[in-house]
């Protein structure tokens, strides 16, 4: 990229009308000159900025292209609801049949609704708890969305460094949040036992580069929780239909009380699920959960083909092949040449992590390099279904290029 390049000027202009330079703080370059600022088109596995430059890509929106982008079979289905109308003044036959559809592939999902962002479905599932058991703390595990950035030294973002009480957020508020750590349930036994019968929650997202550690820390957290008469609530929005169908849940054979759904769910269509116990989101009818757009159909149209793709191709096994394909080939060439960097986790969704003794600018050189030679990364990174085998040898060779030139 040149000075006074197209992604130079887009920049400029993302800065001057909008905070961050994007409504998706993630989102907004954190590498300019080498990062691209603004994306125009993608088709499968590969993206084009405003330049031209063409990147095979692991950042998938941050999550929720898990087929490919402009897929046709899926373009084609929301194409076809288009042409029937998009919201209606009552509900659509789609949001049942979708609802359906929903209770039969995820275990916990007696009764489902529907929403449009991850965090306002784990909002939801906040109140609804609170509501069902009469208590107000909640106890919260990872990021769980903007709406529920509230717990003092809660993460801000996702991976970002936890920041003391939130700014916007009452202290009174705050005070109700508990930021817990992944894997560490010594931590949330101590909560439970200062208020044995003040937690109405725990929300759990599982954590990306130690999510195997969910094989005994999901049990023990759904131990706890029924223990002290509170709800475990399952964030599935990056681990659903990606690690499996039914997410964590189903990975790890722990059935939540609520559980929340949304990046895999419809392929970059906007849509989340909060589903669960009936008894719990029967509550519904006294809580207030409502949103004009919940049914709106483009998206339950593009979440009934996606899921449907899903079980005819068997998505999950691919994503899980063709990840390990990749970060395995990835760490063998940071092994070889002795780059202090790892990919971690399970390979449809796992994490860079950069050695304690590394270099301060070895990760921003790392990107920078990936992103010169025509590879789109992100801290943590997705494989889609249409990133086939030719595709990884092509993205490793475009890598084994930018880690060449580290050393200049
Ligand atoms: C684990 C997790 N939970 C919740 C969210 C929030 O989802 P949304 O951005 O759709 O509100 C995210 C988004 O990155 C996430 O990764």
């Amino acid at each position: 990229m040149q000075n006074g390049s197209l992604n130079e000027k887009w920049a400029a202009r993302q800065l001057a009308v909008m905070p961050w330079g994007s409504s998706t703080c993630s989102k907004a370059a954190r590498w300019p000159g080498d990062e691209p600022a603004a994306m125009v088109r993608g088709k499968g596995c590969r993206v084009w900025d405003v330049e031209g430059r063409e990147f095979i890509d692991f950042r998938n929106g941050l999550g929720p292209v898990t087929l490919g982008y402009a897929y046709k079979e899926v373009n084609d289905a929301i194409a076809a609801m288009l042409e029937q109308g998009v919201v209606f003044g009552h509900p659509h036959t789609l949001e049942c049949e979708t609802a359906e559809l929903i209770s039969k592939v995820i275990p916990c999902a007696q009764k489902v609704r529907f929403l449009k962002t991850g965090g306002e479905a784990i909002s939801a599932c906040i109140r609804l708890a609170r509501a069902y058991t009469g208590r107000d703390h909640i106890v919260q595990i990872g990021y769980n969305g903007w709406l529920n950035v509230i717990a003092p030294g809660g993460l801000s973002l996702p991976g970002a460094k936890p920041g003391a009480l939130p700014p916007g957020i009452p202290a009174a508020i705050s005070a109700l949040h508990h930021a817990g750590e992944w894997n560490n349930i010594a931590q949330i036994e101590q909560w439970f036992k200062a208020l044995p019968d003040g937690i109405a929650a725990v929300v759990v997202a599982a954590d990306y580069a130690g999510m195997d550690a969910g094989s005994t820390f999901l049990p023990a957290l759904r131990e706890l929780t029924e223990r002290y008469g509170a709800l475990l609530i399952m964030d599935e929005i990056v681990t659903g239909f990606r690690i499996a169908l039914a997410g964590a849940q189903q990975h790890f054979n722990v059935m939540p009380d609520l559980a929340v759904f949304a990046k895999g769910l419809a392929n970059g269509l906007p849509l989340s699920v909060y589903c669960g116990r009936a008894e719990v989101m029967d509550r519904l009818q006294q809580v207030t959960v409502s949103s004009t757009y919940g049914g709106e159909t483009l998206s339950l149209a593009a979440a009934r083909k996606t899921i449907a793709i899903y079980q005819r191709d068997n998505v999950v096994d691919h994503l899980w092949r063709i990840g390990e394909l990749m970060w395995q080939s990835l760490n063998r060439i940071f092994e070889q040449h002795k780059l202090p960097i790892t990919i971690k986790g399970f390979w449809p969704c796992p994490q860079f992590v950069i050695g304690k003794d590394a270099p301060p600018d070895l990760e921003e050189r790392f990107f920078r390099a990936a992103y010169r030679n025509g590879v789109s990364l992100y801290r943590v990174s997705y494989v889609n279904y249409s990133h086939k085998e030719a595709d990884i040898r092509e993205a490793l060779d475009r890598l084994k290029k930018a880690i060449a030139e580290l050393g200049d």
